[in-house]
């Protein structure tokens, strides 16, 4: 089945993609002509989950260059230098923005004797590539991941690590959807994921659109339901997994994976190879993200908590490696211990 969306596209002068601050009241898409607005995007969620931030990343490069005037020819490699910077500040966690850019400064690096208007050519090219290539790697984890699903199975998952947070397909949404298409009967428990609510708001609609049954809990809901004999298996994306596996995803998936140990339900992570951060051996050296506390005291603009109240609005949370049961990459399911198995993944080499 096609997705009944399109995350992120480039069109011929600018970028195209649906607005996912407005779901799912509003589907809109809007397009985006320069830098500034691209790293507003992503800094405001418009375009939000590692692997969709990494195609914006490239896309906002590409874009950045195409409005490179002629006169600044010879400032060139500045100019790209300084939209690298820009880009690179938007948000901390997800590695795939930063897998990117370097992708597109390999690109630039390798293409610097061209004319300024093939380089502009050959980095548009690139990140379309970069586009295409999410989805094929989502669909790779998607095949692999879903012999780790039974029929029958009910899983539960964390924010939204599905078509929307990908080029397309999804990472652990795409695990759940490869095994439902191939005819298996699985269940969804979506946890809300206050405080941006990505699985009320995203997961559950990109699961009814699919058409796989998904049921909505309150983030606190997760382990009663579990106590309840009711979860078969968690599964969750990542925003930047150590070398050692320890994984950063959205706040409250430390929890989840205490809380499915507790019960001994397997608790599997999925995602692509960019995802993994060799350079880093261990999770606590992963940048954690803290956004504006107006994202905990307010909800849709109206105000929940005491005027003034102190609020902190952490983005994401490191899982430690030895709660992980598996990581599903495009290369295959990496296993404990899970150090060895995704330096093997990594020392097959990577693109
Ligand atoms: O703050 P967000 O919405 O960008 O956070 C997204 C997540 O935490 C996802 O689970 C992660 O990026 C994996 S996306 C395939």
């Amino acid at each position: 089945m096609q997705d009944p969306y399109r995350t992120i596209q480039w069109c011929n002068d600018h970028i195209r993609l649906l607005d996912q601050t407005l779901l799912p009241v509003l589907e809109k898409y809007i397009d985006i002509y320069d830098v500034k607005s691209i790293c507003e995007a992503i800094k405001r969620l418009s375009v939000r989950g590692a692997p969709a931030i990494g195609v914006a990343a490239a896309m906002g490069l590409a874009l950045g260059m195409l409005n490179a005037r002629k006169e600044s020819d010879q400032n060139i490699k500045s100019h790209f230098d300084k939209l690298c910077l820009e880009i690179g500040s938007t948000r901390p966690t997800a590695v795939n923005l930063f897998w990117a850019i370097d992708r597109m400064k390999k690109v630039f690096n390798e293409n610097a004797y061209l004319n300024l208007d093939e380089l502009k050519q050959r980095l548009i090219e690139e990140a379309i590539l970069i586009e295409s290539e999410d989805r094929l790697l989502c669909e790779q984890i998607g095949m692999r991941g879903q012999e780790l699903l039974e029929d029958g199975d009910v899983v539960l998952t964390h924010c939204n690590a599905g078509g929307l947070a990908t080029a397309g397909y999804g990472t652990a949404l795409g695990v759940i959807r490869a095994a439902f298409e191939s005819g298996k009967n699985v269940r969804v428990y979506a946890d809300e994921t206050r405080p941006l609510n990505q699985g009320s708001r995203i997961t559950a609609w990109e699961l009814m659109k699919l058409g796989i049954p998904v049921t909505l809990i309150t983030d606190n809901a997760a382990g009663a339901i579990m106590q309840a004999g009711e979860i078969d298996k968690v599964i969750v994306g990542a925003d930047r997994i150590a070398a050692n596996g320890d994984t950063a995803n959205k706040i409250g998936t430390y929890s989840v994976a205490v809380l499915s140990n507790h019960h001994r339900i397997p608790f599997y992570v999925a995602a692509p190879l960019s995802t993994i951060d060799m350079k880093l051996d261990s999770g606590d050296r992963i940048p954690i993200e803290e956004r504006d506390p107006s994202e905990v005291t307010h909800i849709g603009g109206s105000l929940i908590a005491p005027e003034g109240v102190s609020a902190r609005n952490i983005a994401f949370d490191v899982t430690p490696n030895e709660l992980i049961s598996a990581i599903v990459t495009e290369k295959g399911i990496a296993r404990q211990v899970l150090k060895d198995s995704l330096k093997a993944f990594f020392s097959q080499g990577t693109h």
